[in-house]
């Protein structure tokens, strides 16, 4: 077994030998313009300026059936994208577009791969802001992102550690059945939630963002708002994990844990229905538009 301080220390190098750096810098401008209130369209419109392949994607959305208009008029700037499919969805596929790029790998482990992890990342992100429109949670806190980056350590992991133990422990949680968690706890000597909150952390991602990682498989939270954050993020991966939407580190066992989620956010069947056939929606948009495709 690996020891878990050393896994950690392990992750920082290698993130600092990959250069990693140049993601953070554009993923934390980002986060600035998303909880700055007199942040403007134009601020938005220069991040994808620097960025050719978020552009694209924003492009292909805008342009895309969900988002067309009466008169189907092609969008070819990013000022026009922007003004179709609004600022906060602007936002989102900005971020998106840069976290894809750190999933990108073809190691595999049985069903586990990053692209699949990815799927499964975006997926939670959809259904925790479905979960807090349907509830009408006051969205002080983007539940979108806490849900996109809530498995940022199993990247980490698979990007340094795959041979240290990652592997290992992805292998184990598939021939046991039991839940990722469980098996890096043997193996690595940490979790993912561990190295994920420790690295956004030193990214500079917000508090609510950090504790969401950190702590959506152990509800420890005091704060009130952070609470309802990490309960959506747990309620959607249940949802994703029954919808099977790639990857999941969700196993049987948590169940009990997943329910009581879904009763301290108030969720009765027929709101989880809705949100779950909405869900399904923008799935299948998504995977119309390519997006689950790791590039
Ligand atoms: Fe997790
Ligand atoms: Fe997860």
């Amino acid at each position: 077994m690996s020891d878990g301080k050393d896994c950690l220390n392990r992750v920082l190098l290698g993130l600092q030998n990959e250069q990693l750096s140049t993601i953070p810098s554009i993923l934390f401008q980002i986060l600035q313009i998303s909880s700055d209130p007199q942040a403007s369209a134009a601020d938005l419109g220069a991040i994808f300026g620097k960025d050719q392949s978020s552009a694209a994607r924003l492009l292909k959305t805008a342009n895309s059936v969900l988002h067309s208009t009466l008169t189907r008029t092609h969008v070819d700037t990013i000022e026009e994208a922007i003004v179709r499919i609004g600022f906060k969805a602007a936002r989102e596929v900005a971020v998106s577009a840069i976290i894809c790029d750190l999933f990108k790998s073809s190691r595999t482990i049985h069903e586990y791969s990053l692209p699949r992890l990815w799927q499964h990342s975006m997926c939670v992100g959809m259904g925790a802001r479905l979960l807090y429109s349907s509830l009408s949670v006051n969205r002080s806190y983007d539940p979108y992102l806490a849900g996109l980056l809530h498995d940022i350590g199993i990247v980490l992991e698979h990007q340094f550690l795959f041979e240290d133990g990652f592997r290992d422990a992805v292998a184990a949680q598939y021939q046991s059945g039991t839940s990722l968690i469980e098996q890096e706890r043997l193996f690595l000597g940490t979790t993912h939630d561990v190295i994920g909150a420790e690295v956004g952390r030193r990214w500079g991602f917000a508090d609510h963002i950090v504790t969401a990682i950190r702590h959506h498989h152990d509800l420890e939270v005091q704060n009130e708002e952070y609470r309802t954050l990490t309960h959506a993020v747990r309620v959607s991966e249940a949802l994703c994990a029954e919808l099977d939407y790639g990857y999941s580190d969700f196993d049987r066992s948590q169940e009990e844990a997943y329910r009581a989620s879904r009763e301290a956010l108030g969720l009765d069947d027929q709101i989880a229905g809705m949100v779950k056939a909405q869900l399904e929606i923008e799935y299948m948009h998504m995977e119309q538009i390519d997006w689950f495709r790791v590039a």
